[in-house]
């Protein structure tokens, strides 16, 4: 009989990327997916450690899932990537009904530790070094970068994919628990990573997003002296047949050269978009967060970008309440936002991580309604300046890769004829539209007649128009880019 595997995912585009992964391996080896956990035999949690809130999502997914193991004793639980790395021997004694715990740099491994737990009725624990457990070439063989066969059928859209182009990160922000959970950085070979990319056009793939957790820190050491780094890598996928765009998330400020801004600029494939966190306008707080900028820094980094590459559209990550945050640093990033353009902006409320230097060194001194409201205000000045960003684009044609029919499109029960699709432009603006469901994979020229802070509304530039609420739609999706905002912790992070 066929086995039933259920997967939860949580945090970023890393971990969506695994668990597609994760169940291309299991199904290969005779796994079909469920949508309910309790019809599986094996359930597996992808884990994220990047804010408190993220564990405490998966402690009581566990804990509801306490009794129906012990009903169901032959069920396998699994508990996958950062947290698992993270906590380790704390999830068992948390949730001991835990069967498999396994580290991001050993997934590779998971299809064997759940037939061992199937063989023995022992819990299995699968994990990297710890980076101070050993040399750096040890602990980095310890994190292996998990890239095994691709299913086209695993993906959210058979038209887009990501691509993992390196592992780990080696900046050591004091407040991120990353470069502990995913370890050192590490850059695949350029040549594996064409390689997938061919392969993810010859089925079917469209668009490709390069994933490192800073993506514009790649350098691959090609052993004769030379060496790739992310522009080099530009160029050598840019001509894969049936690829029409190119974009990478995430990237650190200071990495952002002028090679890979002409490369940007010069290859056409290659999306004008770039996700560039900035984290704090105020320049006590970036030192305190060891971002190895000033604010100065980062607005001439935004200067360079928008010369170099005219037309790009730029977004960030931001976190209030970082521990000794006055009213008047905070004030610094209220006016960062205010003045700098962002598309968008991801804002998050300070989480102290054991583990990090910052929750070592200092005290997580800003009260939770403080960042709160701190989190509120900025986004408030965000969502102005994503309005007038978005209000500046009504009366312009744009070039929309189409990726279904909307949510409301979905629930409407509709059968056939043209529906509400969704789709993003090449600088990642969500465009929603009416059209037929045969568009969905195309890009389509769509004419923006409104926006919301969140959304622009157009008509395919050759398709006949049709009455829709556009106020029900803008409400439904802006609820569904705030959702997505907790779930994607990332944008890689
Ligand atoms: N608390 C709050 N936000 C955090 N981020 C990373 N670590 C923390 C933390 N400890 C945010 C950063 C990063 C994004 C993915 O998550 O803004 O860019
Ligand atoms: Fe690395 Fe980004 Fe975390 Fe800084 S915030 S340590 S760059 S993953």
């Amino acid at each position: 009989m066929t086995r039933k595997l259920y997967i939860e995912t949580v945090g970023c585009q890393m971990n969506v990327l695994d668990s597609e992964l994760v169940v291309g391996s299991l199904r290969r080896q005779g796994y079909e997916l469920t949508h309910e956990p309790t019809e599986a035999d094996v359930i597996l949690f992808n884990t994220c450690s990047v804010r408190q809130h993220a564990e405490d999502k998966i402690y009581s997914a566990l804990g509801s899932l306490r009794s129906h193991k012990k009903r169901y004793p032959s069920k396998i639980i699994g508990v996958l990537g950062c947290m698992a790395q993270k906590d380790q021997e704390l999830i068992r004694r948390r949730a001991p009904h835990v069967d498999v715990v396994c580290g991001t740099g050993q997934l590779a491994r998971l299809p064997e530790l759940i037939a061992e737990v199937e063989r023995t009725g022992k819990p299995q624990l699968a994990l990297s070094l710890d980076r101070k457990a050993a040399a750096r070439p040890e602990v980095e063989r310890s994190f292996e970068s998990y890239d095994p066969m691709r299913d086209p059928s695993m993906r959210p859209s058979r038209y887009q994919a990501y691509v993992r182009i390196m592992i780990g990160c080696d900046k050591f922000c004091t407040y991120c628990i990353v470069p502990k959970v995913r370890g050192p950085e590490q850059s695949r070979h350029p040549e594996h990573i064409a390689t997938e990319v061919r392969q993810l056009a010859a089925e079917g793939c469209k668009e490709v997003t390069l994933l490192g957790q800073t993506v514009n820190s790649y350098k691959y050491d090609l052993g004769d002296g030379r060496r790739s780094w992310l522009s080099d890598l530009l160029a050598r996928i840019h001509d894969t047949a049936g690829i029409e765009r190119i974009k990478f998330i995430t990237n650190f400020p200071r990495d952002m050269s002028d090679d890979l801004l002409d490369a940007i600029r010069e290859l056409p494939k290659v999306c004008p978009y770039l996700h560039v966190p900035a984290q704090s306008g105020c320049n006590e707080v970036l030192k305190h967060m060891k971002r190895l900028y000033t604010v100065e820094y980062y607005r001439e980094m935004l200067a360079r970008c928008r010369e170099r590459v005219p037309g790009v559209a730029i977004s960030s990550d931001f976190i209030v309440g970082f521990c000794g945050e006055t009213e008047e640093s905070f004030q610094r990033s209220c006016d960062l936002v205010a003045s700098a353009g962002f598309k968008n902006s991801f804002i998050f409320k300070y989480s102290p991580r054991p583990g990090t230097k910052g929750d070592e060194l200092y005290v997580d001194d800003v009260p939770e309604e403080v960042k709160k409201r701190r989190n509120n205000d900025l986004l408030a000045i965000q969502n102005e300046v994503s309005l007038a960003d978005h209000l500046a684009r009504v009366g312009q044609t744009v070039e929309v890769l189409v990726e279904g029919p909307s949510k409301t499109a979905l629930k409407s029960g509709w059968t056939s004829g043209p529906i509400q699709l969704t789709g993003r432009t090449r600088t990642d603006h969500i465009v929603v539209f009416e059209g037929n469901e045969r568009l969905v994979g195309q890009t389509v020229q769509v004419v923006v007649e409104e926006a919301t802070a969140f959304t622009l509304f157009g008509s395919v530039v050759t398709n006949e128009q049709l009455g829709v609420d556009r106020k029900v739609v803008a409400e439904q999706l802006d609820a569904k880019a705030l959702a997505g905002r907790e779930r994607m912790s990332l944008p890689l992070l």
